[in-house]
């Protein structure tokens, strides 16, 4: 593929991870943020995929009612073909489920049979080439950058070569993919995953365990965009 035939820059944008908000308060910690995103990311655990539980389908439902938001919706369980229905019939834009769980195109299928976005998510060892055969049939790859279970931990930059490989080899196929990462991601960080190749940055701790949330968001948006308008092209 000649060079001018790279596809179109992917479209940066941070999905604030509603795991670090205060549950009591979802819908003012949805408003505050709204302003400054698209997306809202919805982290799904069983306690069986992860060692620890979050939601369900009910409060994406809830959150539906209340928010217009992309409902990015990130499946750490072990058998997403059971869910992925009713979490479509609540509200979900999109769901990403681990190429860990195995059934990959069997899932891909489901999400797209559903109409929902599809997205394929991997944990900081899984390689790439686990995500390679399935890059032309998603919308949205997932590059852990902590491994999955829990907010506030710390980035893992051994990561970094993963998202440069898909996003090569999404330019090369002529591939417009969302490349996102979740995990230790805030002002710092964003930085070194745009030059990667990342362009939707889920980020919770640094978003709600701020005095501003907004803020926050914008800031973690106007690093990502300066390092990009920064990069050679
Ligand atoms: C981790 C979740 C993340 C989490 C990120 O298992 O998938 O979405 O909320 O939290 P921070 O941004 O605090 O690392
Ligand atoms: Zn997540």
């Amino acid at each position: 593929m000649a060079l001018s035939d790279t596809p179109p820059l992917a479209h940066l944008r941070v999905a604030p991870s509603i795991l670090s908000a205060d549950f009591t308060n979802l819908g003012e910690a949805v408003e505050r943020v709204t302003p400054g995103t698209d997306w809202l990311h919805v982290d799904v655990m069983d306690g069986h995929f992860v060692p620890n539980l979050t939601i369900g389908p009910p409060v994406v439902a809830s959150l539906r009612k209340h928010t217009d938001l992309y409902l990015d919706t990130h499946l750490m369980i072990t058998d997403p073909a059971k869910y992925l229905e009713p979490f479509r019939d609540a509200g979900a834009d999109g769901c990403t489920v681990h190429v860990e769980v195995g059934e990959t195109e069997a899932l891909i299928a489901q999400m797209r049979s559903l109409g929902l976005r599809a997205g394929l998510a991997a944990n900081p060892d899984t390689p790439f080439e686990a995500l390679e055969p399935y890059l032309h049939l998603v919308d949205l790859v997932l590059c852990m950058t902590v491994f999955p279970g829990f907010g506030g931990q710390s980035f893992i930059s051994d990561v970094l070569p993963k998202i440069a490989q898909v996003r090569s080899a999404a330019d090369a196929a002529g591939l417009t993919l969302d490349v996102e990462v979740d995990g230790g991601i805030d002002e710092r960080t964003v930085v070194e995953v745009v030059r990667a190749g990342a362009n939707v940055f889920v980020a919770g701790s640094a978003v709600f365990n701020r005095d501003d949330p907004l803020g926050a968001v914008e800031g973690i948006l106007a690093a990502a965009t300066e390092e990009r308008a920064g990069a050679p092209s």
